[in-house]
């Protein structure tokens, strides 16, 4: 077969890739689910795995709703109601009821005035930013944001950008004095939950500091946070981030509604003002396809979980989980970074160690991940686990097990 120039070049990127140790390879392909039974979880299989069941340790569906009987069932009857595909983007004829229902339940949970949703978490990032940083914008973004808060920002071309140190309070106010006399507003960016490490953002800090430095610049400091792992799985009630540490000053929440919502898409909440703006300014909202009515009927119905009995006794399963695994791992001698957060990262601190307890891992039915150097930096490889509410005391004793003989063994 004869390869084309452009060809050679793509097969070549690839090989560096490979060889950086940033290839991400032939992806899992799920064949079945086979449903909890006893005191064990849902099982996966995979293919070429033939009938071995393995347990996700590596899914961000914290609360195990996507297969639950209420969304399936409101996802099925909005299908039959309204199809299976939007037909037209929102301005169009794309607005069905169940979106619209969508949005209000959203900014009532959050106590919010308005909310709107998106394709993808993704999506609403890379819509919004751009459309609110204009050329006069200083936009100051940790240095552990999302890709998609890294490449919306590269789309926006603001005035001044500026990156402070992860989670660094000094570094983030000295980077607002930096842009004093230079910008007319600034925004700032952070995740709430970081995803590598499970660690969070001081929102309540972060707003504090923009409201303190607000009078001083033309248009403002406003915060908007990406709490996609962080709605749902975090706080008391699940409200994420912003709950958690009690934060008053976060101007735009972005969440996505395929994590622990065990859904599909994005959204975003803030004061009626921005939403209109952003309803007729963000290109990703305007021109590109909503998630399905069906999806959105099955959303709601996450939400209503959520914010009802059912959703605060997942919860309280799935912090007494997380927190049982957590111990188990610092009772086997694992270096554990802890926090209430369903993300348990444990700590290996090398390349080829962490690639070997991924393998043994497998091998014996447990899918977690490997953060490996270029990845995350040397000396901070870690596994990380993630706890969902499906899983059981004994799915974890399992995985516990597991580990203990690797340890013995190696
Ligand atoms: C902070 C953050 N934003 C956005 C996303 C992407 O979410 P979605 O799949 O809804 O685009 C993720 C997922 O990993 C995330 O961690």
């Amino acid at each position: 077969m004869s390869i084309n120039r452009l060809e050679q070049k793509l097969m070549e990127k690839l090989t560096e890739l490979e060889t950086k140790g940033t290839l991400k390879g032939r992806e899992m392909i799920i064949t079945s689910i086979k449903p909890p039974e006893g005191n064990k979880g849902p099982r996966y299989l995979l293919e070429g795995h033939g009938d071995q069941e393995f347990i996700r340790m590596n899914s961000n569906a914290y609360l195990g709703l996507s297969r639950h009987p209420a969304l399936v069932q409101a996802e099925e009857e909005a299908a039959r109601l309204y199809g299976t595909g939007p037909g037209a983007v929102r301005f169009i004829s794309g607005t069905y009821k169940p979106h619209v229902q969508l949005e209000k339940r959203l900014a009532d949970f959050h106590a919010r005035e308005d909310a709107m949703i998106f394709s993808s978490a993704y999506a609403t990032i890379m819509g919004v930013l751009p459309a609110l940083i204009d050329p006069e914008t200083a936009v100051i973004s940790d240095a552990l944001n999302h890709n998609c808060i890294i490449n919306a920002i590269r789309l926006a071309r603001p005035k001044v950008k500026a990156v402070y140190a992860h989670l660094d309070m000094n570094d983030l106010e000295a980077k607002i004095r930096a842009a004093l006399d230079q910008a007319r507003r600034v925004l700032i960016v952070t995740d709430g939950i970081f995803s590598m490490r499970g660690d969070y953002a001081p929102l309540d800090i972060i707003g504090d500091m923009a409201a303190r430095y607000s009078p001083k610049f033309a248009e403002g400091v406003h915060t908007i946070v990406d709490d996609s792992h962080g709605v749902g799985a975090f706080g008391r009630t699940g409200r994420g981030t912003l709950e958690y540490t009690g934060a008053a000053g976060i101007d735009i929440l972005v969440a996505t509604l395929g994590k622990a919502f065990g859904v599909n898409g994005g959204y975003l909440v803030a004061s009626a003002p921005v939403v209109s703006y952003l309803r007729e300014t963000a290109p990703l909202y305007i021109y590109s396809n909503p998630i399905t009515p069906a999806e959105a009927g099955a959303a709601l119905t996450a939400l209503e979980i959520l914010d009802g009995p059912e959703g605060e006794k997942l919860l309280e399963h799935l912090r007494t989980l997380t927190q049982l695994f957590e111990q188990g791992l610092v009772d086997l001698g694992f270096e554990v970074l802890r926090s209430a957060h369903p993300i348990v990262p444990l700590m290996i601190r090398d390349t080829s160690k962490t690639r070997e307890m991924v393998q043994y891992l497998t091998a014996n039915g447990i899918l977690a991940t490997g953060l490996k150097y270029p990845v995350v930096p040397k000396g901070d490889e870690e596994i990380r686990f993630q706890i969902s509410a499906e899983h059981t005391p004994g799915d974890l004793a399992g995985v516990l097990q597991c580990l203990e003989k690797f340890h013995k063994d190696k």
